[in-house]
């Protein structure tokens, strides 16, 4: 293990003013993203789509240090036979790879999820290693379950300790292999939860996900985490302040992320694409924590792109101009220089 190159990795993933572009899709859910402008889901398209956000030169040299992409397009060509992975490279941002298997239903856990992928997993990092590779993504799901079913509730115990001592055995063999672990236990905003529980929720699980990290031996300073940010669920009655968020999620991430780790990139997780942004933007105003906070956007960087793009190759350039301009919204997030009259310029 290479603690400096794992470090030095991790430290450029956060750069002021830049994050990550997670355009790691699985190709179950990019079908879902390309059935939303009613574009077929093969391998043309899904290399159009990513070779389009990869070529737009400005978003990738000013505001992403790295991509997040899923393993095929790893190796994929783009249309002029240029490997994909050396387009991103060229802009100087970091290759990053998706390794898990995705979160299948628990055993005898009804709703919720364990994330599968360890198997196998030593000697896969090693060959993305070789193929450009230097940072890696698994994700836990929590789901926190319908408040009026508490007979039934979710997240337990034993679901949060299976999943954060994966994360911990995925960090481990991805720091032997010198790639740097992106940690992301995301507990999902999708509920009828109010904050409250999102708050108690996350900082459960980020208290175990430490404690096992320490147990495995992961050092921190080689490590990001990509958490949530602290909301209430989409279908709760009440909703808050960009305020309450941004001090809330503050306070979490206060109260149990080691000061040690390099980097903190959230997840959009569902958030509009300016909410992600001013949200961002409010956690950084504030400021006075350890690490440097940024985002691992997927949707909230990519959405309005493809919209805009509609599986079109005529829409190329409103597309490019639609993430750059995201892009920036984000880069500026991530140093707390957001302003809402800047998305109307
Ligand atoms: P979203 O920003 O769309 O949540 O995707 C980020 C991601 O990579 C989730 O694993």
């Amino acid at each position: 293990m290479n603690l400096e190159l794992l470090n030095e990795t991790a430290v450029k993933m956060v750069t002021p003013g830049q994050g990550l572009l997670a355009a790691d899709e699985s190709t179950g859910t990019i079908g879902k993203r390309m059935a939303s402008i009613s574009t077929e889901n093969n391998e043309e398209n899904r290399r159009d789509w990513r070779e389009m956000l990869f070529r737009t030169d400005k978003a990738m040299q000013d505001h992403v240090s790295g991509v997040i992409l899923f393993e095929e397009t790893l190796t994929q060509m783009a249309k002029d036979g240029t490997p994909l992975a050396d387009l991103i490279t060229k802009n100087d941002a970091l290759l990053g790879i998706k390794v898990d298997k995705g979160a299948k239903p628990m055993a005898l856990k009804s709703g919720e999820t364990i994330t599968e992928g360890l198997d196998g997993l030593r000697e896969r990092l090693y060959t993305y290693f070789e193929q450009g590779a230097r940072f890696a993504k698994w994700r836990a799901v929590i789901e926190i379950s319908n408040p009026d079913h508490s007979w039934n509730a979710t997240p337990t115990y034993g679901a949060i300790k299976a999943n954060t001592q994966a994360l911990a055995r995925y960090a481990a063999l991805c720091q032997e292999a010198n790639i740097t672990p992106i940690v992301e236990p995301e507990v999902l905003m999708g509920g009828y939860h109010g904050i409250q529980t999102c708050h108690d929720v996350t900082e459960q699980v980020l208290k175990s996900l430490y404690a096992d990290l320490y147990e495995h031996g992961v050092k921190l300073e080689g490590t990001i985490l990509k958490p949530n940010m602290i909301v209430p669920g989409k279908r709760c009655p009440t909703q808050s302040s960009v305020a309450e968020i941004a001090e809330r999620t503050i306070q979490v991430l206060q109260d149990t992320v080691p000061s040690s780790v390099p980097g903190i990139a959230f997840l959009s997780g569902g958030q509009d694409n300016i909410e992600a942004t001013e949200n961002l933007d409010a956690i950084n105003k504030i400021g006075g924590f350890p690490w440097k906070v940024t985002y691992s956007y997927g949707r909230a960087l990519q959405q309005a792109a493809l919209f805009a793009w509609g599986g079109k190759s005529e829409n190329y350039d409103d597309a490019q101009k639609a993430f750059n301009h995201r892009a920036r919204m984000n880069g500026l997030a991530s140093i707390g220089k957001w302003d809402s009259s800047l998305e109307t310029v």
